[in-house]
């Protein structure tokens, strides 16, 4: 067991932290009250020099005070060989700036822990790495076809949903009814204009009783919530408004987490939130999964703990 640690979180600006939400913040007091440092940067921050990664950090202070949860000392330069851990915690969508962060942070391989690793994050997307578990899935397409897309919708019964691969937080997802006069104009502005591929599946009923979220930590789970959709709207993130129920793990989850963990672990995602609709596997969040706060508090034990001390217990660093 490690103690003393120093974790730099790679993080979107901390002005937007939700003290009783937020799932860095969570895990940054938790590293404090663990007596470890937490030092914060965000992908600007860091850098190459002569090949070596460093970044720009500046050490956070943590405390449940809603004007001020993170406290920042002045900004220091630090070799990211030299520290104990990287997690990266920056927000979707995985766009260039997420590409280079990750290709930078590739040369602390062998060096330093990177979580999720780096080279996991650049081959996984979060709605089409849930395509390497068909079997788990509803019935989906990944096309910008438009003439395909109908087909499909009308192969699945008439309902669908489409929604962006590099989408997050519900946006740009629509339901496509046959009849409605809008399919046409919602599947152009997904596939922009069919230049683009868009992630079309069956509509699942079950999503008005719930998307459940379930967190893993190196592939066993810390927990579950149900994210509930408003009355008026199909999407169930938190983000548009959707209500925080507690749940808890049912056989068709238990068998969905046995099927992802290998290959999870193989990929260096550690870190990870199935969404799961109707005993069906819908999305693999790898980025920035979120949900940390209400688990703990709806499932009454303290999931970042966990995450904290697998950082400590971990030897080794990425291979
Ligand atoms: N196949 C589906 N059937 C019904 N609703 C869905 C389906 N896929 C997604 N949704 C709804 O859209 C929301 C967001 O979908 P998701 O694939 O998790 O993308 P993201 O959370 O990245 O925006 C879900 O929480 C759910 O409410
Ligand atoms: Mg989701």
């Amino acid at each position: 067991m490690r103690s003393g640690l120093r974790i730099v979180f790679v993080m979107d600006p901390v002005d937007t932290v939700i003290v009783d939400e937020d799932t860095t913040f969570a895990l940054m007091l938790e590293a404090q009250n663990r007596g470890h440092r937490a030092d914060f940067c965000t992908y600007r921050n860091v850098g190459l020099k002569d090949g070596r990664p460093f970044a720009s950090v500046r050490r956070a202070t943590l405390q449940r005070d809603p004007d001020a949860p993170v406290v920042l000392a002045d900004p220091e330069t630090v070799d990211l060989a030299e520290v104990d851990a990287v997690f990266i915690r920056k927000d979707p969508p995985f766009d260039a700036d997420y590409l280079w962060l990750t290709l930078i942070l590739e040369r602390l391989r062998g060096a330093t822990l990177v979580l999720n690793d780096p080279r996991g994050l650049r081959d996984a997307n979060e709605k089409l790495y849930a395509c390497h578990f068909p079997a788990l899935m509803p019935p989906t397409l990944v096309s910008a076809d438009a003439t395909a897309i109908k087909a499909f919708m009308e192969e699945v019964g008439g309902k669908a949903v489409i929604k962006p691969v590099d989408g997050h937080g519900g946006a740009g997802i629509f339901a496509l009814v046959e009849g409605d006069k809008n399919v046409n104009a919602a599947i152009e502005t997904v596939t922009a204009e069919g230049r683009r591929v868009a992630m079309v599946q069956a509509y699942l009923p079950e999503v008005a009783l719930g998307d459940k979220r379930i967190l893993l930590m190196a592939g066993a789970p810390l927990g579950a919530i149900l994210r509930v959709p408003r009355g008026d709207d199909l999407r169930s993130n938190i983000h548009v408004g959707g209500t925080v129920e507690a749940t808890a793990l049912d056989a068709a989850d238990q068998r969905i987490i046995e099927a992802v963990a290998p290959r999870l672990g193989a990929d260096g995602l550690h870190f990870v939130g199935l969404d799961v609709i109707g005993g069906r596997l819908t999305e693999v969040n790898v980025t920035s999964p979120t949900g940390i706060q209400q688990m703990s508090r709806l499932g009454g034990s303290n999931c970042e703990a966990r995450v904290i001390e697998w950082i400590e217990t971990r030897e080794s660093v990425n291979p």
